[in-house]
């Protein structure tokens, strides 16, 4: 087999990219480890910033984002009893709209396959080949079949437990990691909004929360041991953890129903650079991760796989090199930028046992302070809806 990018991993970055370079007439296979069912029902995150729904929409494949995700325009800080709002498009100029990763994935999915693009999934033993010469390759299993796939390109989208990342050497790699000491239960609940906008609450007992799926489906999350198991959690429990979290003194509260999907996430930030070696390029989790405070993970693939796509299209139509010699360092301007603010939300939202009281009030004087400095509130905004310069 023989194609010009080869893409290890049918996320969003892989799927994206693929669809990408097929509107620039650039050809590509995607190859993923698992089934289509699993990759389009694994529940994941849900925000899109403006310039990811602005992509998907001028690509052609925004449609039923448009008709069924929600746009919102702004979202609450929950503290001290209180809820003060941060009005993103007031203060940028953008918002954001909530709808599910695995339904983007969908959208991809029937995209590629409507082009006759080429999907393989349930493949094993990947394995990437030559890709400091100019004649890489993949070996794979499909239908217990083996198969080597000779690309121009190998692009490594396959997550951070993929094979991708340890093909650049390890010496020329610095990872930078911080490990959380938390986690974070999700809930799916059938029951109707608690709010307009999502409402992201400190506790002393901890973070929590309350984001939506349909007028019907409610997403919500508290901070957890993430050693804990969900089946520890009985129904009544989960409901006094988030009332007691998110509830505030003026009777507002969370709107409680049927609970019908539990889960627990690790949390952690982790870099990967370089981001390239030779004839292999990472994006999206194969070379970082954020926390899911601030929803940065789905967009930084999205913005990793439009900086590439340009890159390849620089090589392919006029064969420069200089767009892809500096794929990392572009890259990394953006994905460092994420970094620090879904830290920085983290740090501010979340119970840290390691902080003193001290530490504690200052968490308030932040939440205070970004919900009554303009300055401030635009700067949180800007980040959050994905427009500060970098
Ligand atoms: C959701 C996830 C996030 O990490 C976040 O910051 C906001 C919303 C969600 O799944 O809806």
């Amino acid at each position: 087999m023989r194609t010009q990018v080869g893409i290890v991993g049918a996320g969003p970055a892989g799927l994206l990219l693929s669809h990408l370079l097929h509107l620039r007439g650039i050809e590509s296979v995607v190859l993923e480890a698992r089934g289509r069912d699993q990759i389009e029902s694994t529940i994941r995150a849900g925000v899109l910033e403006q310039g990811t729904m602005d992509l998907l929409t001028e690509t052609g494949v925004g449609a039923r984002m448009r008709a069924e995700g929600a746009v919102h325009h702004g979202f609450e800080l929950a503290f001290e009893g209180q809820r003060r709002r941060i009005d993103l498009t007031g203060l940028t100029g953008k918002s954001i709209t909530v709808y599910a990763q695995h339904e983007v994935l969908k959208d991809l999915v029937a995209a590629r396959l409507a082009a006759n693009g080429a999907l393989y999934f349930n493949v094993s033993g990947t394995s990437l080949h030559g890709v400091d010469t100019d004649t890489p390759s993949i070996r794979f299993t499909h239908d217990g079949e083996a198969q080597v796939l000779h690309c121009d390109f190998v692009i490594g989208c396959d997550g951070s437990q993929g094979v991708s990342r340890a093909a650049i050497p390890a010496a020329l790699r610095n990872d930078y990691e911080r490990v959380f000491p938390f986690g974070w239960f999700g809930i799916l609940v059938e029951a109707p909004p608690s709010s307009d906008e999502l409402i992201y609450a400190r506790h002393e007992r901890g973070f929590a929360l309350v984001s939506t799926r349909s007028p019907n489906v409610q997403r919500m999350y508290f901070q957890c041991d993430p050693k804990d198991s969900a089946d520890q959690w009985s129904d009544d429990r989960i409901w006094a953890e988030l009332h007691a979290r998110v509830d505030s003194s003026d009777g507002r509260h969370v709107v409680e129903g049927r609970i019908f999907q539990k889960n627990i996430v690790g949390m952690r930030s982790f870099v990967s650079a370089t981001m390239q070696h030779g004839r292999l390029f990472l994006a999206g989790d194969a070379a970082h991760i954020v926390p899911p405070t601030g929803a940065k993970g789905l967009n930084l693939a999205v913005s990793d796989v439009r900086v590439l796509s340009r890159a390849l299209d620089a090589f392919y139509k006029e064969r420069r090199t200089d767009l892809l010699d500096a794929y990392s360092a572009t890259a990394l301007r953006r994905i460092w930028r994420a970094e620090h603010f879904s830290y920085w939300m983290t740090r501010m939202m979340h119970r840290l046992d390691d902080a003193s009281p001290f530490e504690q009030r200052l968490q308030v004087a932040e939440l205070e302070h970004v919900t009554t400095s303009r300055a401030a509130a635009t700067a949180m905004a800007e980040n959050y809806v994905g427009s500060v310069a970098v």
